[in-house]
């Protein structure tokens, strides 16, 4: 994932004259009315893909912040010449612009759910964390899906009490809700077939050690992948069960996990077995 046009704060501390303000650590958008940035899109995407020869490339395209566009006499003058009629076109208007760099060179473009705002074509990919504001719209426009809801995959989220968990970004995504992920929750056979696949994520703003990206990931991840492999209701009880003996593999490689044995324990004296 490489980040346009929000998210790019890294870019403009080299280069600030490719945001709106022209000043560093101001806002992270690029100034799409400014032809330099899309040259410098441009140069960045023709290295990107020689370093990366798959035919997905995932363009981010998440949260961008769309004030500083509409102070901007570059991006307003961009916008009456195309004929834009809000900041939402406008991201609109660069976002297809990748696209069709990506497919002239033979490439498919991946996203987030916010490509969806101001108008998109059916052929790109959009990466789903928010069923209502992404998915349904991506659905009903035809444009192929990757699930990632955000309430069952972002392992970045506490995993346990705040009072003895490491610090992470907020939120509460304990194994059991990893293993409630279901792909195809409340989908038709015809838009289940749009779902390519799913992601889940680990962000590491607050993991400085790859011990501590082990322990954000195990076994929450084990939870993920049976569930995207197997869908339907799932068993959880049988599922911590089996984890018992899975987690010899952890084990034998030495990958810090979390103890899910004081859970499995639990569960198994009040289902009395
Ligand atoms: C995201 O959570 N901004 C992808
Ligand atoms: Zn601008």
């Amino acid at each position: 994932e490489i980040e346009f046009p929000g998210h790019s704060d890294e870019v403009f501390a080299a280069y600030p004259e490719l945001c709106c303000s022209g000043r560093a650590y101001t806002s992270g958008e690029f100034c799409v009315g400014n032809p330099l940035s899309l040259k410098f899109m441009d140069e960045v995407l023709t290295e990107v893909l020689e370093l990366f020869p798959s035919k997905y490339i995932h363009i981010g395209g998440d949260e961008c912040p769309k004030a500083r566009w509409k102070e901007c006499p570059l991006c307003q003058r961009r916008m009456k010449e195309n004929g834009l009629k809000n900041e939402e076109e406008l991201q609109s208007y660069f976002v297809r612009r990748i696209e069709r760099f990506l497919a002239s060179r033979n490439r498919r473009m991946v996203g987030w759910d916010e490509i969806r705002q101001g108008g998109l074509s059916e052929t790109a990919i959009v990466l789903s964390r928010k069923r209502e504001q992404g998915l349904r719209s991506a659905l009903e426009n035809g444009n192929d899906v990757i699930m990632t809801p955000y309430l069952n995959c972002y392992f970045d989220y506490y995993q346990g009490s705040r009072e003895t968990e490491p610090l992470a970004f907020g939120g509460f995504l304990p194994l059991r809700t990893a293993y409630d992920l279901d792909p195809f929750e409340g989908l038709n056979a015809e838009q289940s077939r749009r779902i390519l696949g799913v992601q889940c994520n680990l962000w590491t703003e607050f993991v400085a050690t790859l011990d501590h990206a082990e322990y954000m990931l195990l076994p929450r991840l084990a939870a993920f992948a049976e569930r995207a492999w197997t869908g339907g209701e799932g068993n959880y009880p049988d599922f911590l069960r089996r984890l018992e003996s899975f987690s010899r593999l952890y084990d034998a490689q030495g990958y810090e996990y979390r103890d899910f044995r004081p859970e499995a324990d639990s569960l198994r004296a009040s289902l009395g077995s």
